[in-house]
């Protein structure tokens, strides 16, 4: 039986690699404007540490995650988010204490156990931003706008981004009961999930797929008309900021983020069209002021994102063949006794940095200068017994189809001026 890649886990090669490096050249350069510094974490953690963070009776937890016993009987998953570990991290290393305004990022693989479809897989990876000790909404419109910035600088448009509040302890109760009163005379009618949380988390059901929650979500207020006066002058704070930097948003007050550490602001970046099938939220965030606190940490409050390159990159898949470099020069052998020799030459110029291919084993004249027009060389050097008696080699400018002697002694200068 062939041994293949397990479902929802894909291998990235060549055909793709270069718009994964395009986004995140792109994502390191823009999160160093921002002066974020990039956090990596292990990829394994203790179950406990997402059961309590994320949330019991969250999806992510209740079902989805990869969850193994080890070989001391302890209990530990991969992770399924990123924003635990980094909590679990700064607690333990008194980072957030050290510096108020703790600014950080991670470009990192993620597992969650969901059915895969497109832009939907088990092992997936995120761009998440993570700011903590900031209190005021200046720190959400930070994270916001660097979202914004990102999809501006991969020349992504047509993203709207939706904001809402889901308020704190002090409002989201009076909030939930009457969610709850609402609910009750269609209770029978939701779906089987949704009639499960209905006592723990009814605010599921505003962002439920199944039809018939969606019908009786339609009908459900909104979180934002019905926060206490503090979240209200938060998320009034949190739209001026944005509008003073004329970044374009739609207040949906049905926004549900499925984690359950958020209070206040929940953010999702939306593609409205075809391209992702159904998974259409390319990026989703939003405040999580008790979660350090609640993990055992002093009261720290934060505000990040996460963000999927695999969205990302399907955004971006007409890129794709112009991102793929092209190599600065072919170096082909006409014959065996030159190869050596061209090998030397290769040695030289990749140490300068040019991007130099060669083939590595006989082939003809005619396959090599195939190969480095489908590399889309701009020079090719050419070099045979014949040159190499001559001690000249012939470079050939491959778009101009013009050529040139060159003395061999020279040849690596000769080539370099030419970049
Ligand atoms: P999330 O909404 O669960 O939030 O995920 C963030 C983003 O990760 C999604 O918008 C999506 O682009 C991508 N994503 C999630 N699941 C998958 C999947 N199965 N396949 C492909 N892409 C996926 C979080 O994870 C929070 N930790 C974000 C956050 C950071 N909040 C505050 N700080």
């Amino acid at each position: 039986m062939k041994i293949q890649s397990i479902r929802g886990m894909n291998d990235i090669g060549e055909s793709e690699i270069h718009l994964w490096h395009f986004v995140e050249n792109k994502i390191r350069k823009l999160s160093e404007a921002y002066n974020f510094f990039e956090v990596r974490t292990p990829v394994l953690e203790s179950t406990q540490l997402f059961k309590r963070s994320v949330g019991d009776t969250s999806d992510i937890v209740e079902k989805e995650m990869y969850t193994f016993t080890d070989r001391n009987g302890e209990s530990l998953s991969l992770r399924p988010e990123g924003t635990a570990s980094v909590a679990r991290a700064v607690i333990e290393h008194n980072w957030a204490f050290e510096t108020p305004g703790l600014k950080m990022y991670y470009l990192a693989p993620m597992f969650r156990h969901e059915r895969p479809q497109k832009g939907r897989y088990r092992q997936f990876h995120q761009f998440g931003t993570e700011l903590l000790g900031v209190e005021a909404p200046h720190a959400d419109v930070e994270v916001i706008a660097l979202a914004h910035a990102l999809f501006q600088d991969l020349g992504i448009h047509g993203i709207e981004l939706q904001i809402s509040s889901v308020g704190c302890e002090t409002c989201r109760p009076n909030y939930k009961k009457l969610l709850q009163d609402k609910l009750a005379p269609h209770k029978e009618k939701l779906c089987e999930d949704c009639q499960r949380r209905f006592d723990t988390n009814p605010m599921r059901v505003l962002d439920c797929k199944v039809k018939s929650c969606k019908e009786i979500a339609v009908e459900l207020p909104g979180i934002v008309d019905h926060l206490c006066a503090t979240c209200v002058t938060h998320f009034n704070g949190v739209r001026d900021g944005l509008i003073a930097l004329q970044i374009p948003f739609r207040v949906n007050p049905k926004i549900v983020r499925g984690l359950d550490y958020y209070v206040r602001t929940a953010f999702e970046f939306i593609n409205n069209d075809e391209t992702l099938g159904a998974q259409s939220t390319v990026c989703g965030g939003g405040r999580y002021d008790r979660l350090i606190e609640q993990l055992g940490g002093k009261p720290t409050p934060a505000v990040g994102f996460g963000m999927g390159l695999e969205r990302l990159t399907l955004l971006l898949e007409t890129r794709k063949q112009e991102l793929i470099p092209k190599v600065d020069l072919y170096c082909v052998v006409a014959d065996e006794a030159a190869r050596t020799r061209l090998q030397q030459v290769c040695f030289k110029l990749r140490s300068a940095g040019l991007r130099v291919e060669m083939d590595l084993q006989p082939k003809s004249m005619k396959s090599q200068l195939k190969r480095a027009n489908k590399l889309q060389a701009r020079y090719s050097l050419i070099l045979g017994s014949q040159e190499l008696e001559k001690q000249m080699a012939l470079l050939k400018d491959m778009s101009q189809e013009t050529q040139i002697e060159v003395p061999m002694d020279t040849i690596e200068k000769e080539i370099l001026m030419r970049f």
